[in-house]
């Protein structure tokens, strides 16, 4: 899918801070080789290396988009396009660090052992992903697409549940790990903006589905997305929009 990374910097502030906590939660002394998967713009890979000094730094993704306006910005990081689904480090790695972006991937239960499997003794795997599906941005969506003659073509699209709960990541991971923190976060975000729900899905899980229509249906259907859209978050007096949004955290530790 091709990514927009002027559309996705929009709301910068907002999607830094999930990264931030997760990072907080790292123990990590002195680590070789720390990748970032599914790196985007690079934002987040620069505080890794700004964290990290001695460390060496990849940054990981498929998009050509999102790695040329991450290598735009000179810095020592190693800037790599791959599918993070095949994706192998040089060595195993002392940290993977992986801010929204597994959300994209299917197999769950067989991508996460293989990242664990490529960590090395005592690294630690870092996660963070959307887990915002049963909500009204996410759940207007999956209904958008069943409301006008699009649903045939955008159903196989429209990716309802890519993330599971937390109990799937710990009958997963604990068995392969020495330590395992699972914890979710409903973050408040204050938006700025006219439904500005809308603006920040279409930097990320409206995509695919805008990118799957031509016109006159492909504004149709956005225009169907907003007006329900706007009913499920209306502004407040000040004019600003709370946008509630659920994300899981998983960080665990491999064995010594
Ligand atoms: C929502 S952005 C997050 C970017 C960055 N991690 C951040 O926190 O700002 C998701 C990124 O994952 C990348 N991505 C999605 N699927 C991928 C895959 N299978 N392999 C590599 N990168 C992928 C996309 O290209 C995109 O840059």
């Amino acid at each position: 899918m091709p990514w927009d990374p002027t559309l996705y910097s929009a709301f910068a502030q907002p999607r830094l801070r999930p990264a931030l906590d997760l990072l907080a939660r790292i123990d990590a002394g002195h680590p070789r080789l720390v990748a970032d998967l599914g790196c985007g713009t690079g934002n987040v890979t620069r505080i890794l290396a700004d964290r990290w000094h001695d460390a060496t730094i990849a940054g990981i993704d498929s998009s050509p988009e999102m790695l040329s306006a991450a290598s735009a910005q000179p810095s020592r990081i190693r800037w790599g396009k791959a599918d993070i689904a095949h994706w192998r480090p040089e060595r195993p790695a002392d940290v993977l660090f992986s801010n929204a972006a597994l959300q994209w991937l299917d197999g769950h239960e067989t991508l996460f052992p293989r990242l664990v499997a490529q960590l090395a003794p005592r690294g630690t795997l870092a996660v963070q992903m959307p887990h915002n599906h049963y909500a009204a941005s996410h759940a207007v969506m999956a209904d958008t697409v069943e409301a006008g003659p699009w649903a045939a073509r955008l159903r196989p699209l429209a990716r309802r549940f890519p993330v599971n709960d937390p109990d799937f990541y710990y009958e997963v991971l604990a068995p392969l790990v020495d330590s395992l923190d699972i914890w979710e976060t409903e973050y408040l975000h204050v938006l700025e903006g006219d439904n500005p729900v809308v603006q920040w899905t279409m930097g990320t899980a409206l995509r695919p589905l805008l990118d799957a229509l031509e016109e006159p249906e492909r504004s149709e259907f956005l225009a169907e997305y907003s007006r329900r859209i706007a009913d499920c978050y209306p502004p407040h007096a000040d004019g600003k929009t709370l946008f509630p949004f659920r994300r899981i955290f998983i960080v665990a530790k491999a064995r010594g």
